[in-house]
């Protein structure tokens, strides 16, 4: 006799191997988990979670309903012995029939009330009732998330910072491929589209650090592309938002952070910039990060240049690599050295010069990579009075050229946001007539306004706090360039 209801014995071991599988699942549900939907920390959020629940419960129901009317009818009406006969075979009864369609439909009906109300209330714009509005536009990069205040003039990467029991507006765009905005402990996930700006909305209602993640896969490091959402008491992030604009203290001659200072910008400005703190800055920074890109896609395989987080303050910062590892010392050098070690498939690690190496490391000395993760560890909110002269401190006009022009403009021909400067003293001799080439240089320095380059955005600020002697030696330097 063969019987069919008998599991074959490999079979039970392997059922048995699924209880702690299932169990591991079921963990990642615990309320606790960064990522869980379970334990959250703001409205949407919550009524998301208990809509999943109403839903669940139902779900729940309706499958021990089912599964077990098939379990009880197997078991009540097996076949007995090989003597049983085949029951008498009926088809069709039309008050069965009519019972089990008009059931789901009462259920999805009642499903849908809580579904609806909560689409109606998350979508579109932010309930006028729920406080002051804060706006922030969201952008999805390869793999990283810009974050820009546009009526706060501030912008920053991978760390957003929002106050608590606020509602904030987002505008979500994307400036290469479908990315997708989740904070899941916030609010639920919104994609980010290139060409096409979405909008959601969220409120935080406990002060603290929350994970955020793109949902949507995007490439090697789409796993990778995280981020963190920190909630602060309104004061705090108002001085958060006042710290954004305040200049970072110029490191001290001879110093570690001075040396590192170079070396960013030197091998580093092109792609970050680290000082948007100064009236302006905003503007300049939303053209850097658009022509970094332009030159990204000009030349995709053998482009020097590509969209890169925006580093101001960066010493303030928790994280590195999008979220992925705690910002220290240790952990920076590791990501200078060798992103790709960190997080697969850096856009950095690909196109920066200082990686062109045989293999594939930045071509620095450790105590190179030191002196700029000390630099970059020091960039916090500084001391120094609005308006503080810049001295030369005895850099030359090509140190103080590197450290504060290379962001927006090359020595050779090619165009970042304002023009290469190969020629200028040349070119600066013929803008104005009767105007020499000091006066026209100095001129553009103090108050670039006054003559825009056809072609080129008026964003360029206002170096009046560079000292005289700073001046000198950077007309000097720039007059130099051929
Ligand atoms: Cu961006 Cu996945």
């Amino acid at each position: 006799m063969h019987r069919v209801s008998k599991l074959s014995l490999p079979l039970r071991p392997a059922l048995l191997l699924l209880i702690p599988l299932a169990i591991a699942l079921l963990a990642a549900c615990t309320p606790d988990n960064n990522q869980s939907t379970f334990g959250t920390a703001g409205p949407i959020a919550k009524d998301q979670a208990e809509l999943f629940k109403f839903i669940f419960w139902i779900a729940a129901i309706v499958f021990v309903l089912v599964e077990g009317a098939i379990i009880y009818i197997a078991i009540r009406f097996r076949r007995r012995s090989d003597t049983d006969k085949l029951p008498y075979q009926t088809h069709g009864n039309n008050r069965l029939e009519i019972t089990w369609t008009i059931l789901p439909v009462l259920i999805l009906a009642v499903i849908a009330v809580p579904t609806l109300t909560d689409i109606w209330a998350q979508q579109n714009t932010v309930p006028e009732d729920l406080g002051e509005v804060l706006n922030v536009e969201a952008i999805g990069h390869q793999w990283w998330f810009e974050f820009r205040y546009p009526n706060h003039e501030v912008v920053t990467s991978n760390e957003l910072h929002i106050p608590v029991n606020r509602p904030v507006a987002f505008k979500l765009e994307s400036q290469d491929v479908i990315h997708s905005f989740w904070v899941p402990k916030i609010a639920g996930k919104v994609d980010m589209v290139p060409l096409n700006d979405n909008f959601m909305w969220m409120i935080g209602d406990e002060v603290g650090e929350y994970y955020g993640q793109c949902a949507e896969f995007c490439g090697i490091a789409h796993a990778h592309m995280r981020f963190r959402v920190i909630v602060h008491e309104e004061a705090d992030f108002q001085a958060w938002i006042n710290g954004m604009h305040t200049a970072a203290d110029a490191p001290v001659a001879g110093s570690s952070e001075a040396r590192g200072k170079n070396l960013f910008a030197a091998n580093c400005s092109s792609c970050h910039t680290n000082d948007s703190t100064t009236p302006g800055s905003y503007a300049r920074e939303i053209i850097s990060q658009q022509a970094r890109w332009n030159g990204w896609v000009s030349d995709i395989e053998n482009s020097g240049i590509v969209s890169a987080p925006n580093l101001t303050h960066f010493g303030t910062h928790n994280t590195i690599g999008a979220g992925l590892k705690d910002l220290t010392q240790e952990s920076l050098e590791g990501w200078i050295i060798d992103p790709s070690s960190v997080k697969i498939g850096t856009r950095m690690q690909k196109h920066a010069a200082l990686y062109d190496t045989a293999d594939g490391k930045a071509n620095l000395t450790p105590a190179e990579v030191s002196d700029i993760a000390t630099y970059l560890l020091s960039l916090k909110p500084g001391t120094a009075p609005v308006g503080t002269v810049i001295e030369t401190g005895g850099a030359d006009g090509a140190d103080i050229f590197a450290t504060n022009c290379t962001s927006c403009h090359s020595t050779g021909d090619d165009t970042i946001v304002g023009p290469g400067l190969a020629g200028i003293g040349e070119r600066a001799a013929l803008q104005v007539a009767g105007m020499s080439t000091y006066d026209y240089l100095e001129q553009s320095l103090r108050e670039p306004s006054a003559y825009v380059v056809d072609g080129f955005p008026n964003v360029m600020p206002e170096w009046s706090h560079l000292g005289d002697d700073s001046v000198d030696a950077l007309i000097d330097y720039l007059t130099t360039l051929n």
